[in-house]
């Protein structure tokens, strides 16, 4: 079963790959400094686990794997843009992502801002360019939904709230919908863009896979914000310890490990129950979601 998982997902994570590859604009072409930082934020690293959410969910509904692998590299594309931003001296002033000096280190502020704004260009270009689904309204629909988890009601709003909560004790209300904004809503995309480029899913069965996801994306901030107290900066690739540095309120500073572990089990049943409606296609589904709870880094 683990080598069987395995696999499967090493051969989507190079799916995923080769497709960036070929479309982000190549390093030599003019302006290169930009091309050349756009193709570093994304290539060559990362657990690629939105993408792997969105191939999992299109086995729900036996979707193309052509059209998956699209919407997956958008909503990667739209997450690096939103790593390379995060790491900025004006956000979490990080020096180290993926193992590698952050955007903003290797190239300059400037070009990590547009580095930022090209990617997420690009993720957009890549959802109108290519066939989604069987439906011109349908792809629109498609298109919005990431649209709406990426801006101000989704991941760059979550991002707000988190700079607005530095020095703050937040309430757990109040972190959930922190985390449910900033982690939360992109993964949510994933699932439901992966479910979406195949055959119309039941409105029971889509309110069922919408909660799947909202529980997965909670539990993955959940467990990003463990790691960041637990780990080194050698497994993680990025600086360990940088929440409480950053006087930053999370999972950890309000319950402690063992608490924020507790919830992210809870959060994983929930999960894996509203995947009951569904037989056995969800079984990738349910191991993606085991890789994001047991993850080290
Ligand atoms: C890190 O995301 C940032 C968060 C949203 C918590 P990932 O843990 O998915 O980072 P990569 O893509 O694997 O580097
Ligand atoms: C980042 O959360 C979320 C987004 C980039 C939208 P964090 O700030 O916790 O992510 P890391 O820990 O730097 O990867
Ligand atoms: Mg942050
Ligand atoms: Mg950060
Ligand atoms: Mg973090």
């Amino acid at each position: 079963m683990i080598a069987d998982f395995q696999n499967w997902s090493q051969s989507r994570q190079v799916r995923i790959e080769t497709f960036l590859e070929e479309r982000l604009p190549v390093a030599d072409c003019a302006p290169e400094r930009l091309h050349h930082a756009m193709r570093y934020a994304v290539l060559g690293g990362g657990k690629r686990v939105r993408p792997l959410l969105s191939f999992a969910a299109g086995e729900l509904s036996n979707a193309d794997e052509m059209r998956v692998t699209a919407v997956g590299a958008a909503v990667e594309l739209i997450h690096a843009y939103s790593l390379v931003h995060d790491d900025l001296p004006c956000m979490d002033d990080d020096v180290l992502r993926r193992g590698k000096p952050t955007c903003h280190v290797a190239y300059d502020e400037a070009t990590a801002l547009l580095t930022g704004d090209s990617l997420q260009s690009l993720a957009f270009q890549l959802l109108a360019e290519q066939c989604l689904a069987d439906s011109a309204q349908i792809q629109l629909e498609m298109i919005k939904l990431l649209a709406q988890a990426s801006g101000s009601r989704g991941m760059a709003g979550g991002q707000a709230v988190d700079l607005a909560s530095v020095g703050k004790s937040l309430n757990l209300p109040e972190l959930e919908f922190m985390h449910i904004h900033k982690t939360g809503a992109l993964i949510r995309a994933a699932v439901m863009l992966g479910a979406r480029c195949g055959g119309q899913l039941h409105n029971e069965q889509l309110s069922s896979l919408d909660h799947f996801a909202k529980c997965v994306g909670l539990a993955f901030q959940v467990v990003d914000d463990v790691l960041d107290a637990e780990a080194t900066t050698a497994t993680l690739g990025k600086t360990a310890g940088k929440d409480a540095d950053n006087g930053k309120p999370t999972y950890v500073s309000i319950l402690g490990v063992s608490q924020a572990r507790e919830l992210a089990e809870k959060l994983r049943r929930d999960a894996f129950q509203s995947l009951d409606t569904f037989g056995t296609e969800a079984a990738r589904l349910k191991q993606v979601t085991d890789f994001i709870i047991q993850r080290e880094f």
